[in-house]
């Protein structure tokens, strides 16, 4: 856990009312990102594209880097592509993590994989279109913002996909497989790469492009890289304690993937009490900003209560 200057606790936190404000941001990501992607030529593969970006979620990616925006006293608006453009990346790691050569997933969001769909060669391939069309996206739509933290935004994201981030992440994650001496700072060290990077990147691209000092910079990093692990955490004692339903993704496969995972190493309730700890943490980080910060704090309270 990294820990700076923490400050006390808002009392607002547990009166915020983060269902309404999910909700809310929710149907806007959903509109934008819709609006992002029209079917053009060749469309069979703008469709697989679409078929995995808009397939729900909770959008919690796109939804971090705007509360940032808003946080730092900024327009959301200036965040708009860069938000699309990490659900777009998210939405290519997964149909990249299901494919046959990865975890072999028939599954995801409750509908079928895109390889199921598609087909593996179209789903490969529409996982690259989404990728290299965030950057573009970013690149092309963002206004209001000056050139030079557009290319930071462009630097932030390359670096949480490559192989210091996503990419090394899994295949460290892939190297574990079948390993039952897995220690929990392995552990830690591929979700920090494999779910933390892309997390740090939605919040530290909105604090960039609100022109965020370096000591928010920090902070908000903080918060990500806490709230990043206890996700994965909270992933991995879902994978046990939930259903397929609820999931909207075969449940259990951690076990029959012989993957290392946090339960088997502390335990469920360890696991979930290493979790709190985390979250703990992240909401202190913000305290320092007061009202401002109830949604990034009740999103990081969220991640350890969700059930899917
Ligand atoms: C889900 O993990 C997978 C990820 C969080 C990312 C996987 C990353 C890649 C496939 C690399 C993608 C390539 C680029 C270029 C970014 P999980 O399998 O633990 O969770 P699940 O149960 O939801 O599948
Ligand atoms: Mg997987």
């Amino acid at each position: 856990m990294v820990q700076t200057d923490i400050q006390p606790a808002s009392p607002n936190l547990t009166n915020f009312d983060l269902k309404s404000y999910l909700e809310v941001k929710k149907e806007f990501v959903e509109q934008s990102i819709d609006k992002s992607l029209p079917i053009q030529e060749p469309e069979k593969i703008y469709e697989a594209m679409r078929y995995s970006l808009l397939a729900g979620g909770k959008r919690l990616r796109p939804i971090l880097c705007l509360a940032t925006v808003e946080l730092l006293g900024e327009n959301e608006n200036i965040a708009v592509p860069t938000a699309c453009a990490l659900e777009m990346i998210h939405t290519m790691s997964l149909i990249h993590d299901d494919l046959p050569a990865m975890d072999n997933d028939d599954y995801r969001r409750g509908r079928l994989t895109n390889h199921k769909v598609y087909g593996e060669d179209i789903a490969i391939l529409a996982g690259d279109g989404l990728l290299a069309y965030s950057f573009e996206y970013v690149a092309q739509e963002t206004v209001n913002v000056s050139a030079d933290k557009i290319v930071k935004v462009l630097a932030i994201l390359g670096k949480a996909v490559g192989a210091n981030g996503l990419v090394g992440g899994q295949v460290m994650d892939l190297d574990c497989e079948g390993k039952s001496d897995v220690t929990a700072q392995t552990l830690s060290s591929i979700h920090r790469r494999k779910t933390g990077a892309l997390l740090e990147a939605c919040v530290s691209s909105g604090a960039v492009l609100s022109g965020a000092k370096d000591s928010d910079l920090q902070r908000l990093s903080t918060y990500a890289q806490n709230i990043g692990l206890a996700f994965q955490i909270v992933d991995d004692i879902l994978d046990v304690t939930a259903t397929s339903e609820q999931l909207g993704k075969t449940a259990g496969k951690d076990i029959s993937a012989q993957k290392a995972t946090y339960p088997k190493i502390w335990g469920i309730e360890t696991s979930r009490v290493k979790a709190q700890e985390l979250i703990d943490n992240a909401i202190a980080q913000l305290n320092i900003y007061g009202e401002k910060a109830l949604p990034l704090q009740a999103i990081a309270q969220y991640i350890i209560n969700r059930t899917n």
